[in-house]
């Protein structure tokens, strides 16, 4: 059973992401979740946290509260994708639960200090925040982490400007460090999850399942899909970081150099990806080019069913 913990800002398609992993207790072990602003401020992403795992009847996990802000510069938000409150359309139960008092970088690295190296994998689904402020304060977690999963980034166009995807443009200082760390990272971008888009066909997939969950979420990611991105189908970005820990197999990639752009201006926030190999510099993470789409809902839709 792999231990993970589960960075995030949920978000619609980060509370999938955490369903998913718990739908999976005989894979994962959830053993916390940390929460870091980005899709709204981190008391929001928090309390959507809690409020998540009251819904899947597991207000065991504990939730800490993490970075309210970027390292640099004002938070940017994305609550007109994700809707006001950023869970718009979920019948959410109200959790009893609360934050846990600590920091959740302290948390996260005495949680990884305690486990044997390379046992615990850290998945991260908002703004590289939290575990950047982890590495500058513990750089020994580096090597101690078994993976650092994490979505973000885009090797062929953005979502926040013609090149960078949300979670590296709110945060790129954070990423650049995290980047340059020596901690294993495979990396969920806009390429591979730009073929996993949200049409019609999957929905209806989705939510033929009897769980008490499949109709609920049917009806939020109707609103989720319909919230178009510039027009375009929208995809489930953060589950797939959970589905590389289920289904390697189904994803294809490669070990790349990333550099990300801090400078402001047209490319702040990129993902600098050495595809072709010009610039010499060592890779430093796993880029995952493409994956299954049958398979990756499928897998969503068979936890839905579950929980
Ligand atoms: C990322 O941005 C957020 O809005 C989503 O939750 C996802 O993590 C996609 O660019
Ligand atoms: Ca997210």
């Amino acid at each position: 059973r792999h231990s993970i913990i589960i960075d995030t800002d949920p978000g619609q398609d980060d509370a999938l992401a955490i369903l998913l992993a718990l739908a999976h207790g005989d894979a994962l072990d959830v053993l916390g979740i940390t929460a870091v602003c980005g899709n709204i401020s981190v008391r929001s992403t928090a309390a959507n946290a809690l409020k998540v795992l009251a819904l899947a009847g597991r207000e065991d996990v504990p939730v800490y509260l993490g970075a309210a802000s970027p390292l640099v510069g004002g938070l940017v938000t994305a609550e007109e994708l994700h809707g006001a409150a950023i869970m718009d359309g979920w019948d959410l139960p109200v959790s009893s639960a609360a934050p846990r008092p600590e920091f959740a970088a302290d948390w996260l690295i005495e949680t990884v200090l305690s486990k044997p190296a390379g046992t615990v994998t850290i998945c991260a689904l908002g703004p590289l925040t939290n575990i950047a402020l982890a590495v500058a304060k513990c750089p020994e977690i580096a090597c101690r982490v078994r993976e650092l999963v994490l979505m973000g980034g885009a090797s062929q166009g953005g979502n926040m400007n013609a090149v960078a995807e949300f979670n590296m443009f709110v945060d790129p200082h954070a990423a650049a460090r995290v980047f340059s760390a020596p901690i294993r990272k495979t990396v969920v971008s806009l390429d591979v999850t730009s073929r996993l888009l949200l049409t019609e066909h999957e929905l209806g997939r989705l939510t033929m399942g009897s769980g008490r969950l499949a109709q609920q979420v049917g009806k939020l990611l109707n609103l989720y899909r319909n919230s178009l991105m510039a027009g375009a189908p929208r995809a489930l970005h953060d589950p797939a970081v959970i589905a590389w820990l289920l289904m390697p197999e189904i994803f294809s990639g490669r070990a790349l150099n990333v550099e990300i752009e801090t400078s402001p201006g047209f490319a702040y926030g990129q993902t600098i990806v050495d595809v072709n190999g010009v610039t010499g510099r060592p890779a430093n993470a796993f880029w995952l080019t493409d994956a299954d789409k049958g398979a990756f809902y499928a897998l969503i839709g068979h936890a839905l069913s579950k929980i």
